[in-house]
């Protein structure tokens, strides 16, 4: 049996780490937080698209997880999908990275293949990984296998998974790549060799920047839309009946996540500091979905203004408060900004979300329980605001009992107390 060892146990190692299992691998999930560990080997996942029975199944077959890294020197193969948030300098915080890279080195035996997975700019693969992991000792593409293959799991999509989602992988040699594509293949559907690991980086940077931008647009024009009273989700219904040259993006209350609002930046400071200018379709998108919230906020205050109300004391409900639809994970959620402004303004917040029992935005609001009844809620609120379309949301009794909605998400119809962003 295989043997392989997964570094960083959260949204995207442990799915990755599971599947490998179901396919035959013995799995060991190597994690920093001790609490983590145990509570997996309990049988308790912490990621929505893990549930606890195929994790307690994947323990009775060839799962563990372990907070020593020890079992590296037996693996045939290392993965590593741990966190590379935004530095202060806006280039990914690659301290996870390089603290596991040392970790792999310190355990690596020849022969092993190692494969990078977090998001980050191209050129890390080979600039930082691999002297950490080889530290000279082998021949890379002979005894030492090096690759990168971006992570594109979709948290919360039933249609695609670890399986089924189109796998990229690009090594430091042409062996690299022919060692991953066969590694991945055993559990993914389709592998896509890339020509290098830079090019895998990219491929990665590319898909998100790409959403970004095209969120943006959307995000932009809505906004004129509304003062030209255009219906923009109609033409955007309109022009995707067109079989080819176009893909839908609908506007909403900003990005979220760990991946769309933070990637971009990993390029565009990258082009920054190599090359002395600016990705400017990457600053223009940031700009304005970071202003997203804040038109938001805008629209609701002149909403309860055309009804002869101020923001200042409004009882002001928020429906969904993760960054998107059916998964819980609020990471850089648009809802934290609404609310701040919101509540700086002198709004009274409340909020249900089925998935988000408790919300602390920061700024002084406190910590939030979500509301039980929805619906009773938004009936003595002034305004609610739709931010998320969670399937388990009973839109229809909303609509009905709410005093005044402002959808951010098209997830009602229109109505004379119903206003679209
Ligand atoms: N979440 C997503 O939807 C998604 C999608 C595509 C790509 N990515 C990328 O994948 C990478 C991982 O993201 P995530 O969402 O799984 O993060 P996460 O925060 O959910 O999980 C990371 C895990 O790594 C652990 N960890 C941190 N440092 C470690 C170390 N030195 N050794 C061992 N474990 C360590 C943490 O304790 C945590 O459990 C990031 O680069 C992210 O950008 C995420």
């Amino acid at each position: 049996m295989s043997k392989l060892v997964v570094v960083g146990q959260g949204y995207v190692g442990l799915p990755m780490a599971i599947r490998a299992a179901e396919a035959g691998f013995e799995v060991v999930g190597v994690d920093v937080h001790g609490r983590t560990v145990d509570d997996l080997n309990n049988g308790q996942s912490h990621i929505d698209d893990v549930s606890d029975a195929e994790l307690k199944r994947a323990l009775s077959t060839g799962y563990r997880a372990s907070v020593d890294p020890s079992s590296i020197s037996e693996a045939d193969v290392v993965v590593v999908c741990v966190p590379t948030p935004l530095s202060g300098d806006g280039g990914p915080d690659l301290k996870a990275v390089v603290a596991s890279a040392e970790t792999i080195g310190s355990f690596l035996s020849a022969g092993t293949l190692c494969v990078l997975e977090s998001t980050t700019y191209p050129g890390t693969t080979e600039e930082v990984f691999e002297p950490l992991v080889n530290r000279g000792r082998y021949t890379v593409g002979e005894d030492l296998f090096i690759a990168f293959s971006p992570e594109r799991i979709d948290p919360g999509n039933k249609k695609y998974g670890v399986r089924n989602t189109p796998k990229v992988v690009g090594g430091m040699t042409q062996a690299c790549t022919n060692r991953a594509r066969d590694f991945y293949a055993q559990f993914v559907d389709t592998v896509v060799p890339a020509a290098g690991c830079k090019e895998a980086e990219m491929a990665k940077l590319l898909e998100n920047t790409f959403r970004h931008v095209n969120i943006a647009l959307v995000n932009e024009m809505v906004r004129f839309c509304n003062e030209l009273d255009i219906d923009l989700w109609n033409a955007i219904d309109c022009a995707e009946s067109k079989p080819f040259g176009f893909m839908a993006f609908r506007p909403g209350p900003g990005v979220g996540g760990h991946c769309i609002p933070i990637d971009p930046s990993y390029l565009s400071h990258r082009v920054k500091a190599k090359l002395g200018y600016a990705f400017r379709m990457v600053e223009l998108a940031e700009e304005i979905n970071h202003a997203a919230p804040d038109y938001v906020a805008s629209r609701a205050r002149d909403f309860l203004n055309d009804a002869g109300l101020a923001v200042n004391g409004a009882s002001v409900l928020l429906v969904g408060v993760s960054y998107k639809p059916n998964i819980s994970d609020r990471r850089e959620s648009p809802a934290d900004p609404l609310a701040l402004r919101l509540a700086s303004w002198g709004a009274k917040i409340s909020y249900h979300d089925p998935l988000v029992p408790e919300w602390s935005p920061s700024g002084g609001i406190g910590s939030l329980q979500s509301v039980a009844d929805v619906s009773e809620v938004a009936a003595s609120s002034d305004l609610t605001i739709v931010l998320q379309e969670h399937a388990s949301i009973d839109f229809e009794s909303l609509a009905e009992s709410a005093k005044r909605i402002l959808d951010t998400k098209a997830a009602l119809p229109r109505a004379g107390h119903i206003a679209r962003l």
